[in-house]
């Protein structure tokens, strides 16, 4: 009996563990500041809510296929070896060739480094 509870016990401890991280997982940010490497660049303020309501998620969550999947950009850009490393100037940012890339295209959108980086 006493078994059993502890296995049961186990079984809600992973759910909830399970649930904690889905619901991290779900929750798009609103306004956030994208600052990991600010110690050579001031961070970068991103209206993640407002870019999130016009363009698909996945043109920036290149690596996730469903929404539970996106995690941050930096679990693999600076770790994974084969994705281009934003803290090195040995490969080209990957947010400047995504964000400014963009605002390029587009025609819309700060391309000016002050105008990201605002001091
Ligand atoms: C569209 C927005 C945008 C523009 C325009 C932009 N940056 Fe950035 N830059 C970023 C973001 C986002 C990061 C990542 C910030 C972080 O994680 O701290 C970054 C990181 C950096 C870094 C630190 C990492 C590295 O590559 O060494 C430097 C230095 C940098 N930018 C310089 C510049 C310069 C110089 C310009 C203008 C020629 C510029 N940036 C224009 C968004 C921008
Ligand atoms: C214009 C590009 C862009 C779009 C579109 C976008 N995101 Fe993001 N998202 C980002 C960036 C950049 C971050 C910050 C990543 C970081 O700090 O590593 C982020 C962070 C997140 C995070 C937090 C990740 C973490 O664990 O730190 C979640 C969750 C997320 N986005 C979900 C979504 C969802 C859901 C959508 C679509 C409704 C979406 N995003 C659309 C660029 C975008
Ligand atoms: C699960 C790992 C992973 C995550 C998370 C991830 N990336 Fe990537 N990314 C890669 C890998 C690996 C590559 C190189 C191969 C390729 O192009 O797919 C890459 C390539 C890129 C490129 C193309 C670079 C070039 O020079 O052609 C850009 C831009 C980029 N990532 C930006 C981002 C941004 C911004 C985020 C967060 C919103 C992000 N990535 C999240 C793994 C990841
Ligand atoms: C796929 C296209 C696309 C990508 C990727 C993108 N943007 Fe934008 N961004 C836009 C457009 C379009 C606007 C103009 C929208 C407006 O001002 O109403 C804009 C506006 C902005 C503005 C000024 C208006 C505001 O909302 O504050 C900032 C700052 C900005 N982007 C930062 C970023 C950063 C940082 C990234 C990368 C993490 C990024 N953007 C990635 C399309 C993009």
């Amino acid at each position: 009996m006493r078994r059993k509870i502890g296995v049961v016990v186990l079984a809600m401890l992973i759910a909830v563990a399970f649930a904690a991280t889905m619901a991290v997982a779900a929750d798009p940010p609103g306004e956030m500041t994208i600052d990991k490497v600010a110690s050579k660049k001031v961070g970068v303020p991103f209206t993640h809510e407002k870019h999130s309501g016009s363009i698909d998620c996945f043109k920036c969550h290149h690596a996730s296929k469903t929404k539970e999947e996106i995690k941050s950009c930096f679990e693999c850009h600076g770790k994974d070896a084969n994705a281009p490393d934003p803290t090195s100037s040995k490969t080209d940012n990957p947010f400047h060739t995504m964000c400014k890339g963009c605002h390029k295209e587009q025609g819309q959108g700060p391309t000016k480094c002050a105008d990201c980086h605002k001091e």
